[in-house]
């Protein structure tokens, strides 16, 4: 149990709340605390929405599912997929989920899985409708406790640390599923990662062909991408 009454445990815990765009979410120490500059990565998302007749989106990684929640009102949004490796997560996000969201007509899943498996390995099929794929994955080095605040010792160590080399393994696997996944339609992915993998994001996007642009925090630090995957 960790002990609640340590001067760095995160208030956010200990409320069992959290602000995010505008929303009262529930937040437990299974999920990483929202960063505000998520915010960026969600601009992007529903900018992306309000120019697409009809879509769908599924966000990877959903940890308190603050990125789906936040861009449910957009009406082009006709379905969201929650979905993360952590099922004590997806406990948390369903719970978001059915308070934050007042639209009956959107539907909403929630599943448990590594990345996109799911799809590339247990045969489920993509939405047949352009598709909008939101991902902050953990990729924060290993161990780096150097660079990290003193509270972030009491998230989830799944939420927060890459794998072994680059720490931008992940998306790289990331990246793979969906080199190789069939889709009818235009995929739209937008990914959140840290400052120093920015040439890493850009040269392995480069190298795989896809247009994308690299845009930065509230801070002006390039560490987002979104990308545009073809029909394939
Ligand atoms: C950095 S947190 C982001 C949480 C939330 N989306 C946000 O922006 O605040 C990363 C999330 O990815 C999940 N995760 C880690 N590895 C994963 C994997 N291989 N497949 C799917 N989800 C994964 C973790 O459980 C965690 O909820």
């Amino acid at each position: 149990m960790p002990n609640t009454n340590h001067p760095d445990y995160p208030e956010e815990y200990i409320l069992g709340r959290v602000q995010f765009f505008s929303k009262d979410f529930i937040i437990t120490p299974d999920v990483l605390i929202p960063r505000l500059e998520t915010e960026c990565l969600v601009r992007k998302a529903r900018n992306i929405a309000r120019t697409i007749p009809e879509c769908s989106l599924i966000d990877i990684g959903t940890g308190s599912w603050i990125i789906g929640v936040s861009c449910a009102d957009i009406e082009s949004i006709r379905s969201i997929e929650f979905s993360d490796i952590s099922p004590d997560a997806l406990a948390v996000a369903e719970k978001n989920a059915r308070n934050l969201i007042a639209r009956k007509d959107l539907s909403l899943t929630f599943s448990l899985g590594n990345l996109l498996e799911n799809y590339t390995l247990h045969g489920k099929t993509l939405p047949k409708t352009p598709l909008i794929i939101t991902a902050n994955l953990p990729y924060i080095k290993q161990d780096d406790w150097e660079h990290m605040s003193p509270d972030t010792k009491f998230e989830p160590e799944l939420a927060l640390f890459g794998w072994k080399t680059t720490w931008f393994e992940l998306y790289d696997i990331l990246f793979e599923q969906l080199k190789n996944i069939k889709h009818s339609e235009d995929i739209f992915l937008i990914i959140e990662f840290w400052y120093d993998q920015t040439d890493i994001a850009r040269k392995t996007i480069e190298k795989i062909g896809w247009k994308y642009e690299i845009f930065p925090d509230y801070a002006g630090i390039e560490r987002f991408a979104s990308i545009h995957i073809p029909p394939q």
